[in-house]
């Protein structure tokens, strides 16, 4: 039995992948660290927080004295690092706790995974990186890397450590950067599931600018795969890009929800844009396809319509998640806009 140690296992893309890992890997033990900040939710987990190969443990990346106690204790192999302080808008209100977690945090992982000497180490990083795009190409794993936002900076300079561990001292790593995900679990400040939750209440839909930003959606399910493509197939000290091949504008995107959910395009309220805000992001994912023959399985109207009957079908959690602080936070961010 293998043995990963999962970081960050309790919010959107890592309980997606914690899932996956226990449903469809039954040869492999998953030892989930997970701060539970506002973006962690143990309820993503519900029917999984008994199963014989799942072991929560409420901690922070930041603690190296626990996270070697639980790579020692548990005998771990690998270890995938989704922790982070993973939202742009957040990152440009307090960019202080993204350095903490997603550099320093990082930094701490990678020092114990070294000393242990961890099989792999994989970073899950973002497109975002690479900055913004004009309206042609794509990001490839060359592309030199630019952060935009405050969390983009964070999450390059996380980067650049992971490499600079491989490079000095031999450390087994993967960088895995992929494009917009969606899908079940996604907390509500993210744009696909804030735009549900917010025409479920016939609320106003707040689009950021002009609406024609493009992102590049990734149904998670498809992260996770290819995820775990990187973890085991994959050689040493490679980067690979993942997309879903799925360039929208975003009131394009707006207008699909809406349409959903038979409600009206009135409910679009366009809004004062996000300082900096990149313009276009676009995955080249050749490689990962190449060389691990990793393939999304479903389209953006099909993943769409997914997500959507899943809020639809999960109105308890989406209840539990905008109770409380959610309000606070959605009243100081869009009030003045
Ligand atoms: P999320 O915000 O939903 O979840 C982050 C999780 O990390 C939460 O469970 C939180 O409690 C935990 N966490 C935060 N700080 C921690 C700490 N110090 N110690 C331990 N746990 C901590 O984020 P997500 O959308 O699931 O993103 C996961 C990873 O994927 C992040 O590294 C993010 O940068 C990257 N990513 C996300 C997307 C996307 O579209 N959501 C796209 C590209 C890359
Ligand atoms: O590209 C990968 C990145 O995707 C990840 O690294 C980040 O963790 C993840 O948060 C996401 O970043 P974005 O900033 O692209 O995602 P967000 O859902 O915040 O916004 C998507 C687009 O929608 C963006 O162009 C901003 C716009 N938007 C967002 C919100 C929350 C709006 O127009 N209105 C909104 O209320």
């Amino acid at each position: 039995m293998r043995t990963i140690l999962v970081t960050g296992g309790a919010g959107f893309i890592g309980s997606n992948f914690v899932r996956m890992v226990l449903e469809e890997h039954p040869d492999t033990r998953v030892v989930n660290l997970d701060k539970l900040t506002y973006a962690g939710n143990l309820e993503n987990l519900e029917s999984y927080r008994d199963h014989p190969n799942h072991i929560f443990v409420k901690g922070d990346i930041c603690d190296g004295a626990l996270v070697e106690s639980l790579i020692s204790n548990y005998k771990v192999d690998a270890l995938i690092n989704f922790a982070a302080e993973s939202h742009v808008d957040r990152s440009l209100e307090e960019p202080g706790i993204f350095i903490e977690t997603n550099v320093k945090g990082t930094l701490t992982l990678l020092k114990v995974a070294l000393e242990k000497k961890l099989e792999r180490f994989v970073q899950i990083s973002t497109d975002e990186v690479y900055g913004s795009l004009g309206p042609e190409g794509k990001f490839t794993e060359t592309t030199p890397l630019s952060p935009n936002s405050p969390y983009s900076a964070s999450k390059a300079s996380a980067d650049m450590l992971v490499q600079a561990f491989g490079h000095s001292w031999g450390l087994r790593y993967n960088i895995t950067r992929c494009s917009n995900n969606y899908g079940p679990y996604q907390f509500p400040e993210k744009m696909i599931p804030l735009m549900i939750h917010n025409a479920l209440k016939d609320k106003p839909l707040p689009v950021y600018g002009d609406g024609m930003h493009i992102r590049d959606w990734l149904y998670v399910y498809d992260h996770c795969t290819a995820v775990w493509k990187v973890l085991t197939e994959a050689q040493p000290g490679q980067v690979y890009n993942i997309g879903g091949n799925n360039e929208k504008h975003n009131l394009d995107v707006v207008r699909l929800i809406l349409k959903a959910l038979g409600k009206p395009e009135s409910l679009i309220t366009f809004v004062k844009d996000r300082p900096g805000h990149d313009r276009r992001y676009a995955i080249d994912s050749s490689r990962i396809m190449a060389e691990l023959n990793w393939r999304p399985s479903v389209s953006f109207e099909e993943g769409l319509s997914r997500t959507i009957r899943w809020y639809l079908d999960h109105s308890e959690w989406l209840n539990h998640v905008v109770s409380g602080q959610y309000q606070e936070y959605y009243k100081r961010m869009y009030s003045n806009r």
